[in-house]
């Protein structure tokens, strides 16, 4: 861009920054264990992964965010001024543009421009595409702060776009960093990086069963918890002694899985401090017995997909990841013990990886 002639008619030059195009990649997650427990004030041990979302903002100067997916096809034109309303993000069409417009109207950018998203993560597999969006988003959007603050954003955008999800995937998108996994105590909101050992090798296998929140079983699952909290408390900071209060079957078990899970969080974090890979794998397993049965979320392909992957030979755990219903298992293992190209459904050997704001310059 040129000079530009100021109200005095002297010419002075406009930032060449405000015109280039920002690009931020936002990488998808992989939790290795603790899930629906960050809704639940519990813990999780999660990873960022190489996998991402990768956005590029070009900005203009027609007051409009226009959005364009390389997978999905052209979006809409977002006005600047977007109503931070669930109503008017609710009437973006189409719907994969929602989260885009949510997170125009949480950051307000301070121009227009046009969004391109591009993914090498699979969409709807449970390895947190939407998170990886939208922090890639805030980031081109300017939004600054730590990864709570930019996670908090992210997480009121995807609110409003419809979906009740928790902390956990914003969080570790934003806070991830090579090399560990993040060990978060959502009760208040302490996050500890963890290294993980050298030796251990995380293998992630879609099940090729698709799901979204907004038609899972999320909202009921998130529904029975707070059911069972108004009795004995925030699940995640209840212990097995007060499930005995709940009086049915149902609510029972679903408390149980969140208090257990959360003691299997910090055992696991304690195992992988200490090297204990075996310890880490068999309560990832765990995990996963207690997701399908107390807790309900996970699928027949889900199960045996598990299975299958704990009964090999160097393979020290696999559960499911995420919010069930479908998507992936991650599976801990010894070098070299699961071939990824080998399997039929995609799968990826993962490493931990920086979050957007540990990416930053
Ligand atoms: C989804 C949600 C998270 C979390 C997990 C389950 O990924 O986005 O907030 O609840 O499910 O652990």
């Amino acid at each position: 861009m040129g000079p530009r002639a100021g109200s005095s008619g002297k010419e002075f030059p406009v930032p060449e920054v405000r015109r280039a195009e920002r690009r931020a990649v936002g990488p998808g997650r992989v939790n290795l264990i603790g899930d629906h427990t960050d809704y639940n004030q519990g813990l999780a041990l999660p990873m960022a992964i190489g996998l991402g979302v990768t956005v590029r903002f070009t900005p203009s100067t027609d007051g409009r965010v226009s959005v364009t997916s390389t997978a999905l096809g052209p979006g809409p034109e977002l006005p600047l001024d977007l109503p931070a309303e669930r109503a008017a993000v609710g009437r973006i069409e189409p719907a994969w543009a929602r989260l885009t417009g949510a997170m125009v109207a949480v950051s307000r950018p301070v121009g227009g421009g046009a969004v391109q998203i591009d993914a090498t993560l699979p969409i709807g597999a449970g390895l947190s595409s939407s998170a990886a969006l939208a922090v890639a988003l805030a980031e081109v959007f300017g939004v600054g702060g730590d990864p709570e603050a930019v996670a908090a954003l992210c997480q009121r955008a995807e609110h409003l776009a419809g979906v009740p999800v928790g902390a956990l995937d914003p969080l570790i998108c934003a806070g991830g960093r090579r090399g560990h996994a993040l060990l978060i105590d959502f009760s208040t909101m302490a996050t500890r990086q963890t290294p993980m050992p050298e030796e251990a090798e995380v293998v992630v296998v879609d099940s090729g069963q698709q799901r979204t929140l907004r038609t899972s079983a999320y909202a009921a699952r998130r529904a029975e918890c707070e059911a069972a909290a108004a009795v004995i408390g925030p699940l995640g900071r209840a212990d097995t002694a007060d499930l005995a209060r709940l009086s049915g079957p149902v609510l029972r078990a679903r408390a149980r899985h969140v208090v257990t899970e959360c003691l299997r969080v910090r055992s696991c974090a304690e195992a992988l401090a200490t090297g204990d890979l075996a310890g880490a794998g068999a309560l990832m397993t765990e995990s996963h017995q207690s997701l399908s049965g107390d807790f309900a979320v996970s699928t027949p392909v889900v199960d045996s997909l598990a299975e299958d992957l704990a009964s090999r030979p160097g393979v020290l755990g696999a559960r499911m990841t995420g919010a069930g219903f479908g998507g992936c298992v991650v599976a801990l293992c010894r070098p070299g013990a699961v071939d990824p190209a080998s399997l039929p459904t995609p799968a990826w050997r993962v490493r931990p990886a920086d979050g957007t704001v540990a990416r930053r310059g």
